[in-house]
C-alpha cells in the first residue's frame, strides 16, 4: 500500500525525453556486481516508490554479480542463464513491469537476457544485482544518459538493495527525506580495502518460503522490537565508517555480526514469526564464535535466508578454509 502522492512512473518520467526510443537494436550485456550489506536495509517507510526507513551500507562482491541484454524484438521475452521464462513467471513480469517505467509499450517489445555468475551454490539473491543490471542496460538501451545518482534511485524502485548494486568497493544507500525519494540513492565510499575477503558458506539454495520485501513489511507491521531498530541502524552506520577509516577490521566485523544479529532479532519477534535460520546456521555461528574464541578474526553476516556470509582478512584465510572447506571466497578490492 502506498502513502505517497507520487507514482513511480511520474517520478521517472521527469527525467525521460518526451520519447523513449531503443536507440540500437540490441545492446552489449552491461555488468552489476551483487552486494552484502555490512548495515542492512530492513523496512520501507513507503511502499510505492520503495523508500527504506534507514540507510544502509554494503560491499560489491566484485566479479559476482549479474549480465544484462536487450535488443528489439517481435514480443517480449525475458531469458535467465539461456532459458527462456514463461510470460507468467514472477522474474520475467518483474522485469517487463520495470522496463514499462521506461518505454511505450505499444511502439516496440524487447528480449531482455539476464545471465547470473552468482554460484547457486552460494544461495545468494540475485534481485540486487538483476535490477541494478537492468538499469544500466535500459539507460544505454534507451540512450538515456542519465547520472549514476538517477540510475541508482531508478534501481531501487525495482528493488532496495539494487540501488547500491550499481558501483564496485563500499556504497552506502541514503535513505533520504524527499517525498518523490530522489535523494534516496546510493554512492559509493571512496575507501578500499585490499586484504578484506566475504567467505559465502551454503546452508541451503532451495527458494526461501518468505522473500525479503514480504519479511520487512510483515516485521514492520508486527513487532514491537523494530521500533528499535532504525537507532540500532543510525548508529551501526557511524560505527562502519570509523571502521572503514580507520581501517579497523574487529570493529568492522563486531559491527556487521551485531547489525545482522539485531535484524533478524526483529524478525523472529514478528508474528507469524520468521525465522530464517536452519540447524547448519547455528552450526557455523557456533563455528564462527568458536574460531573467535581461538584468536581468530572471523565475523559474519546473514540476509533473509539460511546462508552466512563471513567476514575476514587475508590473513586468517587459511585459518578460516580450514574450518569451512567449501567457502566460495570473494575479494571485493581485487
Ligand atoms: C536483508 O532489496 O530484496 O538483504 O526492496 O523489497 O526488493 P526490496 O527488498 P530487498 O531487501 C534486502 C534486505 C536484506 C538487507 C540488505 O540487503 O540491505
Amino acid at each position: 500500500s502506498s502513502n505517497s502522492v507520487f507514482t513511480k512512473q511520474s517520478v521517472i518520467s521527469q527525467y525521460l525525453p518526451a520519447s523513449v526510443k531503443p536507440i540500437t537494436d540490441t545492446i552489449e550485456p552491461v555488468f552489476a556486481p551483487s552486494n552484502i550489506a555490512l548495515c542492512k536495509y530492513w523496512g520501507k517507510r513507503e511502499a510505492e516508490l520503495n523508500l527504506p526507513v534507514n540507510s544502509s551500507l554494503s560491499i560489491s562482491l566484485a566479479h559476482l554479480g549479474s549480465k544484462t541484454a536487450i535488443s528489439v524484438a517481435e514480443e517480449d521475452q525475458v531469458w535467465l542463464n539461456g532459458i527462456r521464462l514463461l510470460a507468467e513467471d514472477k522474474f520475467s513480469r518483474k522485469v517487463i513491469a520495470f522496463i514499462d517505467l521506461f518505454r511505450r509499450a505499444d511502439e516496440h517489445c524487447v528480449k531482455v537476457e539476464t545471465a547470473n555468475n552468482i554460484p547457486t551454490a552460494a544461495g545468494l539473491a540475485s534481485s540486487a544485482s538483476g535490477f541494478a543490471a537492468l538499469m544500466l542496460a535500459v539507460d544505454r538501451f534507451y540512450g538515456l544518459d542519465l547520472d549514476l545518482k538517477v540510475l541508482s534511485a531508478f534501481a531501487r524502485m525495482g528493488s532496495g538493495s539494487a540501488s547500491r548494486s550499481l558501483y564496485e568497493g563500499f556504497v552506502e544507500w541514503q535513505m533520504g527525506v524527499r517525498e518523490d525519494g530522489m535523494d534516496s540513492f546510493a554512492l559509493p565510499l571512496d575507501s578500499r580495502w585490499a586484504d578484506l575477503r566475504i567467505g559465502l558458506v551454503k546452508v541451503s539454495t532451495g527458494e526461501k518460503a518468505v522473500d525479503s520485501r514480504s519479511g520487512m513489511n510483515r516485521t514492520v507491521d508486527t513487532a514491537h522490537l523494530y521500533q528499535s531498530w532504525p537507532l540500532q541502524a543510525a548508529a551501526d552506520l557511524q560505527r562502519l565508517h570509523q571502521a572503514i577509516t580507520d581501517q579497523n577490521f574487529t570493529l568492522l566485523g563486531e559491527t556487521a555480526e551485531q547489525n545482522a544479529l539485531s535484524m533478524h532479532a526483529t524478525m523472529i519477534a514478528s508474528w507469524p514469526p520468521l525465522l530464517y535460520w536452519q540447524p547448519d546456521s547455528v552450526a557455523a555461528m557456533q563455528s564462527i564464535w568458536q574460531a573467535r574464541a581461538e584468536g581468530i578474526e572471523l565475523y559474519f553476516t546473514m540476509d533473509a535466508g539460511p546462508n552466512i556470509k563471513l567476514l575476514f582478512t587475508a590473513d586468517a584465510e587459511a585459518a578460516v578454509k580450514q574450518r569451512f572447506p567449501d567457502l566460495e571466497i570473494v575479494a571485493p578490492f581485487g
